[in-house]
């Protein structure tokens, strides 16, 4: 079984995005610039803007974090949005979430000038994702991370069924959508599985590609995997494991141990999907940069 090997794609995209961003500067003087916002104090939202800003920085990026108090208002939010969007030294906007209850997601989505939104959740972007132009959008991470891996391990997908189990707005909608595509990565007949979908094994069963984007540990088991197929691993869960220092350990939609006798090939979890999500955000920070400058 082949192991796709997030960990060392995005290491090797982290690379090529250095160079670039060296180009970018020996061309224009300027480099691109990320801003996030995070509001409230979230312990896994905060190790993942930790970690965007990190990462930023070691290719050579501006990074800036704006954290905000959990009490903030809807319109505080919206109105530091609002001067992002017209400060030309910002060239990607993130606002981390989840967002506490009294901000409404998408009201804040929708503040975000789309030619800034790295996320890709925008419904510009996504209307112009599902209509194909993806060369005028911005692709949500996680699924544009999927795609460079498929086409990275050269996986055969014109023609193929790829079932998405899950539809949220940040992975299963765009992903199926990514996938129903006319392009050398996708070009698939597409299933979508969710929550009130009888007899999800039915479908996986018929799977040539299966992405699963549940948010369940091991939901998907060998039974419901076709031999030979391709098994892609959206989920992260934390479960209690009292052997670690930490008192748990990650682990996917997916039970790697059953399922990996099965297919032909799968990312592990962690070190698969997960690296490569923040190494697409700086790609579309790159991309909004090269867009504004007009390279
Ligand atoms: N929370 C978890 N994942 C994400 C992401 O990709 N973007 C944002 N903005 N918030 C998240």
């Amino acid at each position: 079984m082949l192991i796709i090997d997030g960990k060392k794609v995005s290491l090797d995209l982290k690379n090529e995005l250095k160079a670039s961003v060296e180009s970018c500067l020996a061309s224009t003087g300027k480099v691109p610039g990320l801003t996030v916002i995070i509001v409230g104090h979230d312990p896994a939202s905060q190790v993942y803007v930790r970690n965007k800003a990190k990462t930023c920085k070691e290719i050579g990026m501006i990074s800036t974090v704006i954290e905000m108090a959990a009490d903030t208002t809807e319109k505080h939010l919206i109105d530091t949005i609002h001067e992002l969007n017209n400060d030309p030294a910002v060239h990607g906007i993130l606002v981390q979430q989840p967002l506490p209850k009294q901000i409404d997601e998408f009201a804040v989505t929708l503040a975000i000038d789309p030619s800034k939104d790295v996320d890709g959740f925008h419904p510009e972007n996504l209307g112009r994702l599902v209509m194909g132009h993806l060369d005028k959008c911005f692709v949500s991470c996680t699924p544009y991370g999927i795609l460079e891996l498929l086409g990275r391990y050269n996986i055969e997908t014109r023609g193929k069924h790829c079932v998405v189990v899950g539809r949220s707005n940040i992975v299963g909608k765009p992903m199926a959508n990514l996938m129903l595509q006319k392009l050398e990565a996708t070009n698939c007949t597409v299933t979508i599985c969710h929550s009130a979908t009888k007899n999800i094994p039915f479908y996986t069963q018929q799977a040539d590609i299966l992405i699963a984007a549940i948010g369940k540990a091991g939901f998907i088991t060998a039974d419901m995997v076709k031999p030979g197929a391709v098994v892609i691993d959206v989920g992260i869960n934390r479960i209690e494991d009292s052997s670690t220092k930490s008192g748990y350990r990650l682990v996917g939609d997916v039970d790697y141990e059953g399922v990996s006798a099965v297919a032909s090939a799968m990312t592990p979890v962690p070190g698969g999907v997960g690296p490569m999500t923040i190494a697409m955000l700086l790609k579309n920070t790159l991309q909004s940069f090269q867009r504004i400058n007009g390279l």
